[in-house]
C-alpha cells in the first residue's frame, strides 16, 4: 500500500441539457444524472462529473417534479418549458444535450444543438430520413462535436456475448433470424397517445433490432419489405398502426445473403407478465442463438402488485433500482451504462489530453460504430423505407418494397403494378 494523498487528480465537470422529459428520462437519464453528479474516474482525464443544467420540455410538469425532488436549489437544473425551451437551453453554458423527444421531433432539435456547437446524444431512432442524417453529420463535422445515438440493447450482456461469438468466428455466417418486441397497450393508449397519430411501433422499437442486426453481423442492406395491422389504436383504414412485420435482406462479401424478420406491437394486453416481450433467434451455418428477455431471469409475484405495478419478469439487466450490499440505494443497468459511456467519450474528447490533440481524440470517438451517427445510415435507411412502405399501404397501395443502392438511387420504392420505381433518397446509403 502506498500513500498517494499528495497526488492531485484533476476534476472536470461537463454541463448537460435535456430536451424531452418523459418516460425514458425517468427510467434512464434521471438515474444517470444522479450518479454522474458525484463523478467517476476516467482514464487520461481524471474525475469526470456531469451537472444537469437545464430541462427543456413542452409543459415542464415532469421537470418541475424532478427539480422539487432534487432538493438543493443552487445546483438544481432550470425548468425550460414551452416553445423557447431549447433556445434557452442552448444559450446557456452546456457542453452536451440529450434529445429524448418523440421520434418525429428529434431532427429539428438535434440540428439546433449541433448548430450551437454542442455535443449531441439522440434517443433511438436518431432521425427518420437519410437527408436529415446527412445534415446532422455535416453540422457535427463543421462544428467539431460528437453526434451520437442511444441503442442501449447493444450493451445488453446477452447481445454483447452474441456479438463476441460472431466476432471470434465461433458462430459462422448468419443465414436468417427473427426478432419480436411486444409493448403493452398502455404505451399506445396512455404513454404515447398524444403523439401516436400516424405512427407505428416498428419505428419506435423494431429499430432496436435493426441496429442489433446491422451492428452484430455487418453486411450491406439490400431490400426492405413491411406490412402491418390497424384497428385497435385507431381506424382500420387509417395511418396509425397497431403492429408491424418488417423484413430486411442483407448481402455479404462472400456473395451470400441473410434475411431477418422483426415483429413489433404496442397493443399487447397490459396484464402479460413482462413489461415488454423480447425474443430473438439467429441461425448460422454451424449454430443457433435463441434469446428471450423474460425467460433468462427472475419470476416474482407480489400479491395485489404484480403484474401492473411490479412486473412478474423484470429485466434487471436493463435497469434495476436496488439496495446495494453496502447499504446505498442504487439504480444500474445497461440502459444507464450507455449514457455514462457517452459522457465518458465527451469527457475524453474535451479533457483526455493536450488541447492540441483534441482533433485526434474526436476522430477516435467518431470511429465508434455502436453509437456514431455516421454508422447509423443503414438503420435510418431501413426506418425511412419502412415508413414509406406503411404510408403507401395506408394510402391504399399495400405490398411495396424498397431496394438499397439501386442504379436509380440509394433508396428506391417499387409499387405493385408499376414499372418505374420512386426514388426516396438519391445518394448512396
Ligand atoms: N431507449 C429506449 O429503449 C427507449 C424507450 C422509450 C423511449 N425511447 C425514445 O425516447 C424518446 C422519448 O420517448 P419517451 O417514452 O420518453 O416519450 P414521452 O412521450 O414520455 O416524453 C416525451 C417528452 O418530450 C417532450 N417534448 C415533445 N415535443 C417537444 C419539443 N418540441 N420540444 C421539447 N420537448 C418536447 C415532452 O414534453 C415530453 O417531456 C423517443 O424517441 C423514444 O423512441 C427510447
Amino acid at each position: 500500500m502506498s500513500d498517494e494523498s499528495a497526488s492531485t487528480v484533476p476534476v472536470h465537470c461537463l454541463r448537460a441539457g435535456m430536451a424531452g422529459v418523459g418516460m425514458i428520462f425517468d427510467e434512464t437519464y434521471r438515474p444517470f444524472f444522479e450518479r454522474a453528479r458525484r463523478g467517476w474516474y476516467v482514464q487520461n482525464c481524471g474525475v469526470l462529473r456531469v451537472e444537469l443544467s437545464g430541462l427543456a420540455s413542452r409543459t415542464g410538469r415532469r421537470a418541475a417534479a424532478y427539480i422539487e425532488a432534487h432538493g438543493e436549489s443552487e445546483t438544481a437544473p432550470q425548468n425550460l418549458a414551452g416553445p423557447e425551451g431549447i433556445r434557452q437551453l442552448l444559450s446557456g453554458d452546456v457542453d452536451f444535450v440529450c434529445v429524448a423527444t418523440p421520434d418525429q421531433r428529434h431532427f429539428e432539435i438535434a440540428r439546433e444543438v449541433l448548430a450551437a456547437g454542442k455535443h449531441l446524444l439522440i434517443e433511438k431512432p436518431s432521425v427518420l430520413l437519410l437527408a436529415e442524417l446527412d445534415e446532422l453529420q455535416a453540422l457535427a463535422a463543421r462544428h467539431r462535436v460528437l453526434a451520437k445515438v442511444v441503442y442501449h440493447k447493444l450493451l445488453d450482456p446477452d447481445h454483447k456475448k452474441l456479438r463476441t461469438l460472431v466476432a471470434e468466428g465461433q458462430l459462422v455466417h448468419v443465414n436468417s433470424g427473427y426478432c419480436s418486441l411486444l409493448e403493452p397497450k398502455i404505451i399506445s393508449a396512455n404513454q404515447f397517445s398524444e403523439w401516436i397519430a400516424g405512427r407505428n411501433p416498428g419505428t419506435y422499437v423494431a429499430v432496436h433490432y435493426i441496429k442489433l442486426i446491422d451492428f452484430t453481423f455487418g453486411g450491406r442492406l439490400r431490400r426492405i419489405a413491411c406490412t402491418g395491422q390497424r384497428g385497435i389504436v385507431a381506424a382500420a383504414d387509417g395511418d396509425t398502426w397497431d403492429s408491424t412485420e418488417l423484413r430486411l435482406e442483407y448481402g455479404y462479401d462472400d456473395g451470400r445473403e441473410a434475411a431477418f424478420d422483426i415483429h413489433t406491437s404496442w397493443v399487447t394486453p397490459d396484464n402479460f407478465p413482462g413489461y415488454v416481450e423480447q425474443e430473438v433467434q439467429f441461425r448460422f451455418d454451424n449454430g443457433v442463438w435463441n434469446g428471450h428477455s423474460r425467460k433468462r431471469g427472475v419470476e416474482c409475484t407480489i400479491e395485489d402488485r404484480t403484474p401492473h405495478e411490479v412486473k412478474i419478469t423484470p429485466n434487471n439487466h436493463y435497469n434495476a433500482d436496488v439496495l446495494e450490499p453496502w447499504g446505498e440505494r442504487g439504480q444500474r443497468g445497461y440502459g444507464i451504462e450507455v449514457l455514462e459511456r457517452f459522457a465518458h467519450e465527451v469527457g475524453t474528447v474535451e479533457f483526455g489530453g493536450p488541447a492540441a490533440e483534441r482533433e485526434q481524440r474526436l476522430a477516435r470517438a467518431r470511429e465508434l460504430e455502436y453509437n456514431d451517427l455516421s454508422a447509423d445510415r443503414q438503420t435510418v435507411a431501413a426506418v425511412q423505407a419502412m415508413e414509406a412502405i406503411l404510408a403507401r399501404h395506408a394510402a391504399g397501395q399495400p405490398g411495396c418494397m424498397v431496394e438499397v443502392n439501386h442504379a436509380a438511387g440509394g433508396l428506391v420504392l417499387w409499387r405493385p403494378g408499376h414499372g418505374e420505381p420512386e426514388v426516396l433518397y438519391d445518394q448512396t446509403v
